[in-house]
């Protein structure tokens, strides 16, 4: 094993945390950028909250409002803009993973002359990797993305219909306050479908992984574990604390980057697959990892298959006659899946009424966007287009 960790975000965790945002935020400035959603921060008192908080240090506030899901690079240019006009030195988000994906590009947008979406990886000859940016702290109102303590953000553009990301050293967060408190009033769809994205975050460097990672691999199925055993109870009642604050957690803890340190994972080829569906439908991104991750599985467990077996022991306790057992590799793949769609998440396209017409332009942009020296999409096994095209209609 080989790596390097870096992760210098301050955690800042716990019930009640948001009540010191004002404290942290005034270490880094005066003049606050705040991005804020759809607006259910407004009515659940979220907002007026963070707002006080940050007035009582001295903070000025410039609010950036209406960062759509799938947020979109138009809704960047506009809170850089902002924050230029108004001279913020820092930029705050309260909100879920599309608030905190857009604030942070628009902290490094604020200090670039060009255009935001030159930042943005989407096969262009010449990326801008951003050096700088201007202070960011996160407040996570929903347990998901773990955008909220790492470097990463995804951005789409809606005249272009792509949907990538960018993930470079400036953009992480200053600080995070991590309250679960916050997502108490989050409806149980977008609870069960965070539960989902967190796990398929911790399922691609698992199943990506160079193998003979067993730190590794045991922080990846604690956080399934820990998810599968808490998501539902916060599905089932919204107000239980303690589920709340076990599933706010592993959300993070999922994509903080030690449980993919030394797996050497090849790539995340479901989320690759999932952002190019998602830039032409505008659906959900859970809602699209949780149709695309369980068949990409069947998918790679043809070529990783004891994997796959042990996923299905330490998991579900299934049990195997041996590490190539693809019997109980296979089932364990169904007990996931049932597993998803007992927390109310979709499987299938089908059900969103996505016919099978456009997969080979899904599976086209996915190599466009993102793929190797051979021309296939990274992943433990690689992807050619046939795969990806495999993959998603056995997803229909
Ligand atoms: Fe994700």
């Amino acid at each position: 094993m080989k790596f390097e960790f870096l992760n210098p975000t301050r955690i800042v965790f716990g019930a009640g945390s948001l009540s010191r945002l004002g404290e942290f935020a005034s270490r880094y400035g005066k003049r606050a950028l705040v991005v804020t959603g759809g607006g259910s921060i407004k009515r659940n008192g979220t907002f007026d909250r963070a707002i006080k908080s940050l007035k009582d240090a001295g903070v000025s506030v410039y609010e950036c409002a209406g960062v759509e899901p799938n947020p979109r690079i138009t809704s960047v240019r506009r809170g850089a803009e902002t924050a230029r006009q108004n001279g913020c030195d820092m930029v705050i988000a309260v909100g879920g993973g599309s608030v905190m994906d857009a604030s942070k590009v628009m902290a490094a947008a604020a200090l670039y002359d060009g255009d935001p979406w030159n930042m943005i990886l989407h096969g262009q000859e010449k990326v801008h990797v951003p050096t700088e940016a201007l202070p960011i702290t996160t407040v996570p109102t929903l347990a998901a993305t773990g955008s909220e303590t790492n470097c990463g953000a995804v951005i789409s553009n809606e005249e272009t219909q792509e949907k990538s990301f960018m993930m470079t050293e400036c953009l992480y967060p200053k600080v995070a306050l991590l309250d679960p408190e916050l997502t108490m009033s989050v409806p149980k769809d977008q609870t069960a479908y965070g539960v989902c994205d967190l796990i398929t975050h911790v399922t691609e460097g698992y199943f990506n992984g160079t193998g003979n990672t067993p730190i590794q691999d045991r922080f990846a199925e604690g956080v399934i574990l820990t998810a599968m055993e808490y998501g539902p109870k916060a599905i089932a009642d919204g107000r239980d604390l303690d589920a709340r604050t076990q599933v706010q957690w592993a959300a993070s803890v999922a994509l903080i980057g030690w449980v993919q340190s030394g797996a050497g994972s090849m790539g995340s080829p479901v989320h690759m697959i999932e952002h190019t569906v998602s830039a032409y439908h505008d659906i959900t991104h859970a809602t699209g990892l949780s149709i695309i991750n369980p068949s990409w599985m069947r998918f790679a467990a043809k070529t990783n298959t004891s994997k796959f077996v042990q996923f299905a022991e330490r998991i579900f306790g299934l049990p195997a006659k041996g590490p190539e057992d693809m019997e109980c590799a296979l089932s364990g793949i169904d007990r996931f899946e049932e597993f998803l769609k007992s927390i109310g998440c979709l499987t299938r396209f089908s059900e969103l009424g996505i016919d099978g017409k456009l997969i080979g332009t899904y599976a086209k942009e996915t190599l466009r966007i993102m793929h190797d020296d051979k021309g296939m999409l990274q992943a433990r096994t690689p992807m050619s287009e046939a795969d990806i095209v495999e993959v998603l209609k056995a997803a229909l």
